[in-house]
């Protein structure tokens, strides 16, 4: 629809200067808007993400660089967070715009979407060097659980990987589980023993 209101036209035709002029006075590095994959690998970003876990992600299995299908055979860390350019410019001090993907739930972090978008570019994929898993349309994703609530990917070896962990981390939800779980004692199991994931795929939708 266009405006015939003078005032309107006014307003829109002062406010198409105002930006123009307020872009040229813009340092020319910020106007890169399209952020590129550094060429560094890990080390740029390790330069200040020196702290925590953060070196351990290079002790597991997405940095292992035999591996063709590996975070660390692509981009390294921006595999998984996204490419970084704009967000290690010193003129930025890290506070880049756009953000880079923050996996977790709450406030500040990425969308749901994305979060689960950079997983599985590569965990979704069928004929990759790679543990193929589904998730969408299982029990977690339709109640909007992420990846990162059950994994922790900074750590040499993902503790969802030891059976009291795992448990640990399924009771968070399943509580009523670690007494009120069906036994099988007609085949001899004992289900405190076994890992939880030994007979439940939490990826997978439940069978009909
Ligand atoms: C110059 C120092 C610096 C470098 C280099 C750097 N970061 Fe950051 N990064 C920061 C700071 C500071 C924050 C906190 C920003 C804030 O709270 O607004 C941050 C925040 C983050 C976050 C949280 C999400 C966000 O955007 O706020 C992620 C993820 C991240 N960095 C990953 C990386 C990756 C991956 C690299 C390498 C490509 C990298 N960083 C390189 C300083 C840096
Ligand atoms: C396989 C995917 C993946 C790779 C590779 C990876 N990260 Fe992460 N990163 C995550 C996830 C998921 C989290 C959330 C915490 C967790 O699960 O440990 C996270 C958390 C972070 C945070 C904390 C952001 C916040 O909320 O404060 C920073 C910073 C970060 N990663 C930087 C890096 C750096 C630097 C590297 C490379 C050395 C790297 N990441 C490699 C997936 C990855
Ligand atoms: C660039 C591809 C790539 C991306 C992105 C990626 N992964 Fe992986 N992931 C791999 C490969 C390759 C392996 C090793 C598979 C193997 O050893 O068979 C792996 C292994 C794993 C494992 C098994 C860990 C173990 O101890 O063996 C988990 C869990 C996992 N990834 C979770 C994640 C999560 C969560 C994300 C997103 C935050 C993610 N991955 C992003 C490629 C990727
Ligand atoms: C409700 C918790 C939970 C959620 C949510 C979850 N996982 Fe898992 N995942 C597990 C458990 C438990 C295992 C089995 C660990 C073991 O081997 O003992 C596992 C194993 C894996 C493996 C190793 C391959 C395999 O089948 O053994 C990969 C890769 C993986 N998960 C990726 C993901 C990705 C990517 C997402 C998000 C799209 C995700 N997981 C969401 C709990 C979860
Ligand atoms: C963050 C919370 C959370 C965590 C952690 C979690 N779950 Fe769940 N789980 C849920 C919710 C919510 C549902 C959906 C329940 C429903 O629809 O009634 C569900 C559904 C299930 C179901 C299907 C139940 C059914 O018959 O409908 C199984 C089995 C299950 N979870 C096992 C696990 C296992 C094993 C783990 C640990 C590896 C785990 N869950 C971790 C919240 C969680
Ligand atoms: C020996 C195999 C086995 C092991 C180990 C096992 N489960 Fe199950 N689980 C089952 C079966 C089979 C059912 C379905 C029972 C039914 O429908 O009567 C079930 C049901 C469930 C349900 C749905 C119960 C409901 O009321 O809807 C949840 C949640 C669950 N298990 C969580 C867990 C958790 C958490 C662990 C680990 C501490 C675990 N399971 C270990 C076989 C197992």
């Amino acid at each position: 629809m266009t405006s015939r209101n003078p005032l309107l036209l006014y307003l829109a035709v002062s406010l198409i200067t105002m930006t123009a002029t307020a872009q040229e006075t813009v340092d020319p590095a910020r106007q890169k808007r399209v952020p590129a994959y550094s060429e560094e690998g890990a080390d740029t970003c390790l330069r200040c993400h020196s702290g925590g876990g953060m070196r351990a992600v290079q002790s597991g299995p997405h940095f292992n660089l035999k591996n063709p299908g590996a975070p660390a055979a692509h981009h390294y860390c921006e595999s998984c967070h996204g490419p970084g350019s704009i967000h290690v410019s010193r003129a930025h001090g890290g506070r880049g715009f756009p953000p880079l993907t923050d996996f977790g739930r709450g406030e500040g972090k990425a969308p749901r979407e994305e979060q689960l978008a950079a997983c599985m570019q590569c965990h979704g994929v069928v004929g990759e060097v790679r543990q193929t898993i589904g998730f969408f349309g299982s029990p977690h994703d339709r109640r909007n659980i992420n990846c990162s609530t059950c994994h922790t990917v900074h750590a040499e070896r993902d503790p969802i990987r030891d059976r009291e962990e795992q448990a640990a981390t399924c009771f968070r939800c399943h509580r009523r589980m670690n007494t009120e779980h069906p036994q099988f004692e007609a085949a001899s199991m004992n289900i405190h023993v076994l890992p939880c994931s030994a007979c439940h795929d939490v990826h997978r939708p439940l069978p009909e």
